[in-house]
């Protein structure tokens, strides 16, 4: 059968409804927002926010910001039309089921494997090392060879050891969060809200009381002179920064992975993927500027910026230092439940497709929940979590999602060609601006990573076409069923 066979919307909706593999629809719309900013803030915020500034585009940070908000505005706006009209759990893998055929809707899930899996695996190292930096502030030392990577990468000198044994506070995270996916979406999502009500509230005091601490001196100038390196500062500078902060909105997207549990998703997908970017966009904003504000852009390569900025604000602001730490340690794993909630409903729309076996889409008869699947994940999550160095497993995360991005851009506009006639609850205004610019950003960004990076993402896509030829084609229903 073709490898580029499409799934009709009418099939696919009709499968979604198939009572053995049925999921519970009990989010509403708050919930679902309250999922994107969970998916949202985190390590991206609270860890790279100050390196990049440091790094390369000092108080110009906001505007990186700005820059990458714009990409992921146009690919919300195209994520949230699909999503409306094709309210799936398989996000972007079942939009280009139906767009562009099975052969890359294979290909994009297999790169959305790299967005959820690795990144919840980053988040889990960014986790670790706030808890331990919070545990050893109350006296509780966790020794450095149970708490960081066995493995280090370098581009330099490649692979070492570190002499660690295992990160295991990354493991037992996602342990946890593994565990809770199981139990019930419900039960997540209610977990989810309460974490992401500390992590903003947090925000919110760092943004109210560092404001009057802003010395007007550190953001001159607001634009660092380049070194004559390229993207170190100037304006090339604010791209790479943008590049780098792109992995701080990830996450939006993730609401889409859960469209299928949602009450009411042509109407609620949209509020969700576009109300938590909105949200999340003005705090990072607010946020770079306070920070840059407060202490000179040069301080800031540490693993814990905002807590650098704080104390350099003075004792005014000490008591804070607590609370930013606590509210990093729930915004990290919130983080990591909505990655680890979006990975499964991949997986579990690959399986009811045929392209991966039956049993990752069996529903668990009390949880309704795919639990086998959460439970593959969690367990492939906590073993790279637990090995692996948060650098090099960040940028794959970026890589990957970037090309999903702009395979969402580039397809909302080939269905709005080929399938004119499909009711769109939700259009993206400027469609053909939106696509084409949202896609242009996105390819932009990719350009500015490293060829490590590259070369990684064409070693994991090749696994991907090896898999999929092995067995995906041999047992894909929609090709058995001509
Ligand atoms: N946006 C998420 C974070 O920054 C992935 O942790």
């Amino acid at each position: 059968m073709s490898i580029w066979a499409k799934k009709s919307i009418t099939q696919l909706l009709a499968q979604a409804e198939e009572k053995e593999h049925s999921l519970k629809r009990t989010l509403t719309a708050t919930n679902l927002t309250m999922l994107g900013i969970g998916g949202i803030i985190g390590a991206g915020i609270f860890v790279l926010t100050g390196q990049a500034a440091a790094q390369y585009a000092g108080p110009a940070i906001v505007l990186s910001f700005i820059v990458s908000a714009i990409g992921c505005a146009f690919a919300g706006l195209c994520y949230a039309e699909f999503a409306a009209m094709i309210p799936i759990a398989g996000s972007a893998y079942t939009y280009s089921y139906a767009t562009i055929g099975e052969f890359l809707a294979w290909i994009i899930g297999w790169d959305l494997i790299l967005e959820y899996l690795f990144g919840a695996a980053t988040v889990s190292v960014g986790w670790s090392g706030y808890i331990t930096s919070f545990l050893r502030d109350i006296g509780v030392h966790i020794p450095a060879a149970l708490a960081q990577a066995p493995f280090a990468f370098d581009h330099a000198a490649g692979w070492t050891a570190t002499g660690a044994i295992i990160n295991l506070p990354a493991v037992l995270i996602v342990a946890a969060v593994t565990a809770l996916l199981v139990v019930g979406i419900k039960e997540s999502a209610n977990f989810n809200n309460v974490v992401v009500m500390v992590k903003v509230a947090v925000i919110i005091l760092f943004i109210a009381f560092g404001f009057s601490y802003i010395n007007s001196a550190n953001w001159t100038p607001f634009i660092p002179e380049n070194t004559g390196t390229f993207g170190q500062f100037g304006w090339s500078g604010i791209i790479r920064g943008a590049g780098v902060i792109f992995f701080a909105y990830i996450g939006f997207d993730a609401v889409s992975t859960a469209a299928q549990e949602a009450v009411n998703p042509q109407r609620d997908m949209p509020i969700g993927i576009l109300g938590s970017l909105v949200v999340c966009t003005i705090l990072y904003i607010l946020v770079s500027l306070v920070l840059t504000g407060i202490v000179s852009y040069k301080e800031l390569l540490v693993p814990d910026p905002i807590a650098v900025g704080v104390n350099a604000a003075g004792e005014g602001l000490f008591w804070l230092r607590p609370f930013i730490k606590l509210g990093a340690i729930a915004g990290l794993s919130s983080v990591i439940l909505v990655l680890l909630l979006g990975q499964p409903r991949i997986f579990y729309s690959m399986s009811i497709d045929g392209l991966l076996p039956p049993v990752f889409s069996k529903v668990h008869p009390k949880f309704r929940t795919p639990h086998i699947t959460t439970m593959v994940t969690g367990a492939v999550a906590a073993l790279l979590g637990g090995l692996f160095p948060i650098g090099a497993l960040g940028e794959m995360v970026s890589i990957g999602t970037l090309l999903a991005f702009t395979i969402v851009c580039v397809s909302i506009l080939v269905l709005r060609k080929t399938q004119p006639d499909i009711p769109r609850p939700f259009r993206t205004p400027w469609v053909g601006f939106v696509s084409v610019a949202g896609a242009a950003i996105c390819l932009m960004q990719m350009a500015f990573l490293p060829w490590a990076t590259w070369l990684r993402l064409i070693i994991w896509m090749a696994i991907g076409v090896v898999i999929y030829f092995s067995y995906g084609k041999k047992h894909s229903r929609i090709s058995n069923a001509h």
